[in-house]
């Protein structure tokens, strides 16, 4: 088991390129699965997550060349009936877009995953792809799920919380459908790269308000693209780069897909100025180089259509929060308890450990800054964004802080130590 331990005092300082984006990783992936010819794919993450999923769509008779780390051929043409369970380890999207694909495919595939991945809800795929017709059996309403073989039908389905996977996996489902299907983001705006790339790909899909409207289509034509740095691993930094004293880094090529940037608009609130330049295209996404320098922050409150445009940053919100003027509040966001762990629990826990004073509530937290953190023996859960969001706070603590559990980093952001490390911060990693 990993460990990482943080020595803070030294600025941040620096270049640094973000690895590639994470939902994009998986996405391109089982999409070039998928499509007639062969996939090209430049800046691919090679993380946990992506890595499981790389393993099933191999298992589902998808022939993958690596050419390095990063660089990906796929090579296209659809699945065909793996021989054993496809193991997503504790990758929750992953296995939620792959049971959208699957279910529509003429053979049985048993979709499973680490002792984590089986405690998360299943049942916000299952219920809408059962109302599709598809023939699955889950396990509690958890994983494993075992999918059999169905001839899909078209639903109108009202979505009854912001997920983006879930969002994903219907529209995938949709592409074996006998019948239009439409899903209404009635919920919030989730992230929107399946749309996207579906609509690269040639699919017959339209987006107008809340309403995304998907046809029957299996003639995907093969991507050739290039993934962009993901937003959500560049928040780490962003936030260090803010809080630890004298730091100025340059974050290059990262997504800024607006679905994506609510922290952007908090920081803004927190009277932070970060710095979006060099805009430009890559894979049908935004991208920007980010620039970032030390500054005081103020408290804020994040609630409603926010929270599902920066899900995944309130573990490091929550660490902002203790280094900000006044009460900063989070309402609305109880989709955090279902996350890799429940984060507002976990995240409280933890910070509590370096001496913080949190409130919790069952759907936010509120924190009053800014507090002295301590250094502390703290543990990631498993949890990759925990794990990043405790060496952010190990930078603005007092002391040394030991992170136990912390090889869960490299699920998202593989290198997070030495990217740290070439930006002056003093640390080890022991495994
Ligand atoms: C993701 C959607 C989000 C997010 C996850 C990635 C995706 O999950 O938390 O890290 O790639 O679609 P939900 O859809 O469950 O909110």
């Amino acid at each position: 088991m990993a460990t990482l331990t943080i020595r803070p005092g030294n600025p941040l300082r620096g270049t640094t390129s973000i690895p590639g984006d994470k939902s994009l990783s998986h996405r391109a992936l089982m999409l070039g699965a998928i499509a007639k010819g062969e996939t090209q794919i430049r800046g691919w993450l090679p993380a946990g997550d992506t890595l499981a999923t790389l393993d099933s769509v191999q298992r589902l008779g998808v022939r993958v060349t690596q050419h390095d780390a990063t660089t990906l051929t796929v090579g296209g043409g659809g699945f065909h009936a793996p021989e054993k369970p496809l193991d997503f380890v504790n990758a929750g999207t992953g296995i939620r877009l792959m049971a959208g694909l699957v279910a529509g495919q003429d053979f049985e595939s048993v979709l499973d995953g680490s002792a984590q991945l089986r405690r998360r809800p299943m049942r916000r795929i299952t219920d809408p792809l059962r109302q599709m017709n598809a023939n699955i059996t889950d396990t509690n309403g958890c994983a494993p799920l075992t999918i059999r073989p169905s001839q899909l039908k078209g639903i109108h389905y009202e979505q009854k919380v912001a997920s983006a996977q879930v969002k994903s996996a219907l529209l995938l489902a949709g592409l074996y459908a006998n019948s239009p299907t439409v899903v209404v983001e009635s919920a919030g705006p989730g992230r929107d790269h399946t749309e996207r790339m579906l609509k690269v790909m040639g699919v017959p899909l339209t987006v107008e308000g809340e309403y995304i409207t998907i046809m029957p289509f299996t003639d995907l034509s093969p991507l050739d693209l290039t993934i962009p740095g993901d937003f959500s691993s560049a928040a780490f930094l962003i936030v260090a780069g803010t809080l630890v004293h004298d730091s100025k880094i340059l974050l290059t090529g990262v997504n800024t897909n607006d679905r994506r940037t609510g922290l952007l608009e908090v920081l803004e609130r927190m009277q932070v100025d970060v710095k979006l330049q060099n805009h430009r295209f890559e894979g049908g996404e935004p991208v920007a180089d980010i620039l970032i320098t030390t500054q005081e922050t103020t408290a804020t409150t994040v609630h409603g259509s926010e929270v599902v445009r920066m899900i995944d940053e309130f573990p490091i919100l929550m660490v902002l929060a203790t280094q900000s003027a006044g009460e900063t509040r989070v309402r609305e966001a109880k989709e955090l308890r279902v996350k890799e762990t429940d984060r507002i629990a976990v995240m409280a826990g933890e910070l509590r450990k370096m001496g913080a004073d949190i409130i919790e509530y069952p759907d936010g937290f509120a924190v009053k800054g800014p507090q002295q953190l301590k250094g502390a023996v703290v543990d990631s859960h498993d949890d990759h964004r925990v794990g990043m969001s405790l060496a952010v706070a190990g930078l603005v603590a007092d002391g040394e802080t030991i992170i136990e559990d912390a090889g869960c980093i490299h699920d998202s952001f593989p290198g997070f130590e030495t990217v740290l490390e070439q930006l002056g911060v003093e640390l080890e990693w022991e495994t």
